[in-house]
């Protein structure tokens, strides 16, 4: 039987627990979650207490980086961190699968992918959770077909889409400029 891949997560708030109770619950079989990275020591208590006694915790991601423990990891922070976190594991040749957006401004995300361009052994992922939704595939198709010419500009507002206060409120960087920015998806 092949190694299971060793994984880490940096945050461990909604997504990154999300993503935690699916792998512990042996959705992933080949995956095992060996360690967890975040700032808030409430967070590493609750993933002890709900996830495993035994699981790793740190309190720096890059000490977890360091730590050996893992071969893979995901970035589950804020979006202005993503590029930061994907670009210090691709540095350690650490597999990374990276929250949406990839960045919020597009510089830090040509940094994170040119980065990538000089790691090719490592495997570096994005999880774009809309991207098999029927309606952004039908986009994708109308875009790439050309049927339109060279689009220049597009304006999306989604109506369809409603998050109560008590979203905004689960975190203080949501829906901030500082926070959160106009990200870059
Ligand atoms: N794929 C999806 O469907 C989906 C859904 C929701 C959110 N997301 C993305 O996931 C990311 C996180 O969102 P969330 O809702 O889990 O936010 P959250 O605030 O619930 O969790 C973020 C966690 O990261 C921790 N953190 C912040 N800075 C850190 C750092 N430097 N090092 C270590 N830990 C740090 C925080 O303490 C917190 O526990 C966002 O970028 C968001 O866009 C994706």
């Amino acid at each position: 039987m092949s190694e299971k891949i060793k994984l880490g997560i940096i945050g461990i708030g909604n997504m990154g627990s999300a993503h935690a109770k699916n792998i512990i619950a042996g959705k992933c079989p080949d995956f095992d979650l060996v360690a967890v990275a975040d700032i808030k020591p409430q967070r590493l208590e609750w993933a002890k207490k709900e996830l495993r006694s035994d699981i790793n915790c740190f309190d720096d991601a890059e000490k977890m980086l360091d730590s050996g423990l893992i071969n893979a990891c995901m970035v589950c922070v804020p979006h202005y961190s993503h590029p930061k976190y994907a670009i210090a594991c691709m540095k350690r040749g650490i597999h990374v699968m990276v929250e949406k957006p990839a960045g919020v401004y597009t510089k830090q995300v040509r940094e994170m992918n040119d980065e990538a361009k000089k790691h090719p052994e490592v495997v570096y992922g994005m999880m774009f959770n809309q991207r098999t939704n029927c309606i952004y595939r039908k986009m994708r198709e109308l875009v790439q077909s050309g049927k339109y010419g060279n689009i220049r500009r597009t304006n999306w507002i989604i109506t369809d889409w409603y998050r109560p206060q008590c979203y905004y409120d689960s975190g203080d960087w949501r829906a901030t400029w500082s926070g959160e920015g106009a990200a870059y998806c």
